[in-house]
C-alpha cells in the first residue's frame, strides 16, 4: 500500500524518513488545517455547481469535511508521510469517502493554489487579533492620558533632560504611532484578502472553474488578476510580517523607555509585580522582565522578515518549494507579536506613575532654556540666536541672576536687559515646567487644552477603526455562515 497517493504514479515511494521528514511542511501546516478543510469545501460547491462533480461524490467529500470541522482531523492526516496537510487531507478523504468520491476533489487545482489561499486566509485571522489587540492597547493609552494632562514630567532628547512636557503628551505619542501600525495593518489586509484559488499550478485551467464563487464563499473581496502572480507571489507575507516587525520594534521602544523610568535612577514608574521576577540570590529585587522580553520577541520579529526576504529575493516564477519554508517565519513572527500585544496593554493598565518623581525631574537639567530665550524673544524683541546664546552662557556660567544675564547680554545684544525692564521674577516665573506647558500655542504640543482635544479626536478615530475592524470580521463570518448553508442545501 502507498504511503502518498499523490507519489504513487510517478515516483517510487519508499523514500528514507529523514528525506520525508526533510520535506514535509506537516508541523507547520497545522496552522493552515482548518483553512484547508474550508479551502476544499468551497472548491467541491463550486466544482458542484459548475456541475464538474455529480451530487453523491460532492455530498459524501463535504460531510467527511464537515465532520472533520466538527471533530478535528484524524491523527492520520498529519502523518509527515505525507508532504503536506493538503496531501494529508486528501489522503484522509480517499479513505473515508472513498477512491472515487475522494479522488474526485482535486480537479482543476494544485497545492501551489491551494496553499497560497489557506495561507492568505490563516494570516487574515493574525491581522484580526493584532488588530483587536492593538485597539486595547491603544485604549489603555488614551484611558491613562485622560487622567494625565496636567502631571508634568520632562522630555527628553538624547536622553538628556530638555523641555517639560506632560505625562499624556507622551503616553499620545506612543498612541499616535500604534495607531499608524494598525494603519498599516489594514492596508496590509486589504492586499491579503484576494483569491489566488483557482489559479492550479501556475497557468489556470481548462475546466470552467468559477474563481468569484469560492472567493465569495472564502470571503475574499474577489479574485486575484493573474494565476501566476497568485501561486508564485508571497509579497502579502512579508509585507505583513514587515509591519509586524515596525510594530515590535515600536513595543520595543516602549518597553525600554518603562524598564529605564522603572529603574532607581530614574524612579517614574513602578510596574505591577505581576510583570516582575525577582532574584534567585538578591532579595531586594524586582526586574521588569516582562519588558525585557518583549524587548528581545521584537529580535525574533525582525529576524523573520529578514529571513522572509532573503527566501523570496532568489525565486524566478512561478511556484519553487522554497515557498514552503517561508511560512514558519510568519508564523512565528505573528505568535510573538499577538502574545506582546495584550501584555503591553496589561503593563500599561496597571503601572503607577510616580507623579511627584515626575515634577521633580521636569525641572532638572535647565529644561526651562528654551522658553527663557523665547521670552527675550517675545519681551525684548532680540533675534532668537541672540537670545539663545544669552541663555547658553548663563547655564555655562550656572546662574540665572539678573546680574549675570545683564553682563552677558551686554556682549551679545549690546543692552542690559534689566535696563529694558527685565527682573528675577520674571527670570524664575517664566522657566515654570507648568507655566511652560500651558503657554504651549501649537497643535499637537502637550499644552493641556490641546491635548485634551487630541485625546478625543484619538478616542474618535480608535472606535471608527473597531468599527471596521468589526466589519472585516463580519465578512469573514457571514462568508462561513453562507458557505454552511450551501452545504446544507446540497445534503
Ligand atoms: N507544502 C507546500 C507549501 O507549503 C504546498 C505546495 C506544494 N506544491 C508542490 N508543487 N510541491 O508550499
Amino acid at each position: 500500500m502507498a504511503k502518498d497517493q499523490i507519489r504513487k504514479g510517478r515516483l517510487d515511494d519508499e523514500r528514507p524518513a529523514e528525506v520525508e521528514a526533510f520535506l514535509s511542511s506537516m508541523d507547520a501546516d497545522r496552522e493552515i488545517a482548518e483553512c484547508d478543510i474550508r479551502v476544499d469545501m468551497a472548491h467541491i460547491l463550486m466544482l458542484h455547481e459548475q456541475n464538474l462533480i455529480d451530487t453523491g461524490s460532492a455530498k459524501k467529500l463535504l460531510q467527511s469535511l464537515l465532520r472533520y470541522m466538527n471533530e478535528g482531523l484524524p491523527k492520520d492526516a498529519f502523518n509527515p508521510a505525507h508532504e503536506d496537510i493538503h496531501a494529508g487531507i486528501e489522503a484522509q478523504l480517499i479513505k473515508d469517502a472513498g477512491a472515487d468520491a475522494g479522488g474526485r476533489m482535486h480537479l482543476g487545482r494544485s497545492r501551489n493554489d491551494e496553499v497560497a489561499t489557506c495561507l492568505r486566509m490563516k494570516t487574515r485571522e493574525y491581522i484580526l487579533q493584532i488588530l483587536s489587540g492593538l485597539f486595547d492597547l491603544r485604549r489603555a493609552l488614551i484611558e491613562r492620558a485622560e487622567e494625565s494632562t496636567e502631571v508634568i514630567m520632562p522630555g527628553f532628547t538624547h536622553l538628556q533632560h530638555a523641555q517639560p512636557t506632560t505625562l499624556a503628551h507622551y503616553l499620545m505619542s506612543y498612541e499616535n504611532l500604534f495607531t499608524r501600525d494598525a494603519d498599516r495593518l489594514f492596508d496590509a489586509y486589504a492586499r491579503v484578502n484576494r483569491s489566488p484559488l483557482g489559479s492550479a499550478a501556475f497557468a489556470g485551467t481548462g475546466f470552467p472553474l468559477d474563481r468569484e464563487r469560492t472567493a465569495l464563499l472564502l470571503g475574499f473581496s474577489g479574485p486575484m488578476d493573474n494565476s501566476m502572480d497568485g501561486v508564485a507571489n508571497r509579497d502579502f507575507i512579508l509585507e505583513t510580517i514587515s509591519a509586524f516587525a515596525i510594530l515590535m520594534t515600536n513595543i520595543s521602544r516602549m518597553a525600554e523607555e518603562l524598564i529605564f523610568w522603572s529603574s532607581a535612577l530614574v524612579r517614574f514608574v513602578t510596574l505591577d509585580d505581576a510583570f516582575c521576577s525577582t532574584s534567585s540570590i538578591m532579595p531586594q529585587k524586582k526586574n521588569p522582565d516582562t519588558l525585557e522580553v518583549m524587548r528581545a520577541k521584537a529580535a525574533y520579529v525582525s529576524g523573520e522578515l529578514t529571513a522572509a526576504l532573503t527566501l523570496i529575493k532568489g525565486l524566478p516564477m512561478s511556484y519553487n518549494r522554497d515557498l514552503q519554508d517561508l511560512n514558519p517565519h510568519l508564523w512565528c513572527a505573528a505568535h510573538e507579536t499577538a502574545a506582546s500585544v495584550p501584555l503591553l496593554a496589561q503593563i500599561i493598565r496597571t503601572t503607577v506613575f510616580d507623579e511627584s518623581a515626575m515634577k521633580k525631574s521636569a525641572k532638572a537639567g535647565n529644561t526651562g532654556a528654551t522658553e527663557l530665550a523665547d521670552s527675550f524673544v517675545r519681551e525684548f524683541n532680540l533675534p532668537f540666536r541672540t537670545a539663545h546664546n544669552i541663555v547658553g552662557r548663563a547655564v555655562k556660567l550656572g546662574s540665572f541672576d539678573l546680574a549675570v544675564i545683564d553682563e552677558i547680554s551686554e556682549e551679545f545684544a549690546g543692552c542690559k536687559l534689566s535696563e529694558k525692564g527685565l527682573t528675577q521674577e520674571f527670570i524664575d516665573k517664566v522657566q515654570n515646567p507648568k507655566g511652560i506647558v500651558k503657554a504651549k500655542k501649537t497643535t499637537g504640543s502637550p499644552n493641556p487644552r490641546l491635548m485634551k482635544k487630541a485625546i478625543q479626536e484619538a478616542d474618535v478615530r480608535l472606535v471608527q477603526d473597531e468599527v471596521t475592524g468589526d466589519i472585516l470580521r463580519d465578512e469573514l463570518d457571514s462568508a462561513d455562515e453562507k458557505m454552511k448553508e450551501a452545504i446544507g442545501m446540497l445534503s
